[in-house]
């Protein structure tokens, strides 16, 4: 690796400073230990599992590589138990729920916990290299117990100010997720409807504002996007969308399809928190187009994705959940093996040109 900080490497213990983002529904085992395998760090997002398939999880990653690994957990605010949609949402939900034959709409409830003592006691035990974040830090005491465990501890941060309470916190590296990301925005001290920093404009201003290294997510999607994180301040990147279309990956038929397509169709993304209750990034379709123009409405994080969810199960494009970034276009078909050399290649490439 040619590049000239080795900030990353040497703290996570890998020899490219290129994240597989940590992507619950979508890593697998296969998908991490590629990708640490080939000399990035493979993540895994492990918010949704009980202690018993976390364990399971985290023992599948380290049967195929003994690299380096990361999990990854929400620690969001937990939703009132009497949290719930509104009328108008509940009616148009209802009305997707018949058309496509599924029943009555349930009432909304949370399919999955914030990170726990459950899930903490089997990285206890486990003590994977790395450990993230979304949605800020849980409780201190859970921070402290995870890195007196000896995990490195990262977390995303949408604007400064989040950065610099994570570094006050304790993070060892700061996640700089910019607002074309896929998936959930980690937004947690602000409106999260109000969190609009892209990454051309986060990442520079978070690297000014901790001594932290800051690892830019959001958007890239090649060995350009990588080269102008770097030139940006970024120590590193976390990279989402561009892993999903590898063959590694968990995502649904229509899903795939509809990311290798966005190019020729021109597929745009949009941000709502009418799938889940909190502000996520994915490619437009019916669902995704009604439920922002109710989202207003929408159960609190993450009780609406019990309204939401099993659309997805129809397989049908237009009510399935696609979570992309705003360079879903620049998707490739590739193992991710292959894709981590061409990001290498690509990004030594394009700084190459500046040398
Ligand atoms: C399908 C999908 C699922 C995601 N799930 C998670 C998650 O479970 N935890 C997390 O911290 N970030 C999650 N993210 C956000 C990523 O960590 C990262 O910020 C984002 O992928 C970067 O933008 P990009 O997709 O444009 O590369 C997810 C992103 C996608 C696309």
């Amino acid at each position: 690796m040619a590049w000239s900080d080795t900030r990353l490497p040497t703290l996570l213990g890998i020899e490219h400073p290129i994240l597989l983002a940590p992507m619950a529904g979508a890593t697998t085992p296969e998908l991490a230990a590629a990708v640490s395998n080939a000399g990035g760090l493979g993540g895994h997002g492990a918010t949704t599992f009980a202690p018993e398939k976390l364990k399971a999880e985290i023992a599948a990653i380290r049967g195929l590589t003994n690299r380096p690994i990361h999990l990854n957990f929400f620690a969001h605010k937990e939703p009132p138990a009497d949290g719930e949609a509104g009328p108008a949402m509940r009616a148009m939900l209802q009305a997707l729920w018949n058309g496509a034959g599924l029943g009555t709409l349930p009432p909304a409830e949370s399919p999955w916990r914030s990170f726990h003592e459950g899930q903490l006691a089997v990285i206890e035990e486990t003590r994977p290299h790395v450990v993230s974040f979304h949605f800020g830090l849980p409780d201190q005491k859970l921070v402290d117990r995870v890195k007196a465990a000896g995990c490195i501890v990262l977390c995303s941060a949408t604007a400064p100010a989040e950065a610099v309470e994570l570094e006050q916190r304790g993070v060892d590296a700061v996640i700089a997720q910019g607002f074309e990301a896929g998936g959930h925005s980690g937004i947690f001290l602000s409106d999260p409807m109000q969190g609009a920093m892209t990454t051309m404009t986060l990442v520079p201003q978070i690297a000014d504002a901790v001594d932290l290294p800051v690892i830019a997510a959001g958007g890239i999607m090649d060995g350009r996007g990588i080269a102008a994180a770097l030139m940006l301040g970024a120590a590193g990147v976390q990279i989402g969308t561009a892993f999903l279309s590898c063959p590694e990956a968990h995502v649904s038929g229509p899903h795939r399809a509809a990311l290798l397509e966005a190019r020729e169709k021109a597929t745009p993304t949009l941000l709502t928190r009418g799938i889940s209750g909190r502000p996520a990034r994915g490619l437009k379709n019916r669902l995704m187009s009604e439920v922002k123009a109710l989202e207003h409405e929408a159960a609190p994080f993450p009780m609406q994705n019990a309204l939401t969810r099993a659309l997805g199960g129809t397989n049908d494009p237009q009510l399935s959940v696609m979570w992309a970034g705003g360079g879903a276009a620049l998707s490739r078909t590739m193992p991710a093996a292959e894709l981590v050399a061409t990001l290498v290649a690509e990004t030594e490439a394009a700084l190459a040109r500046f040398a």
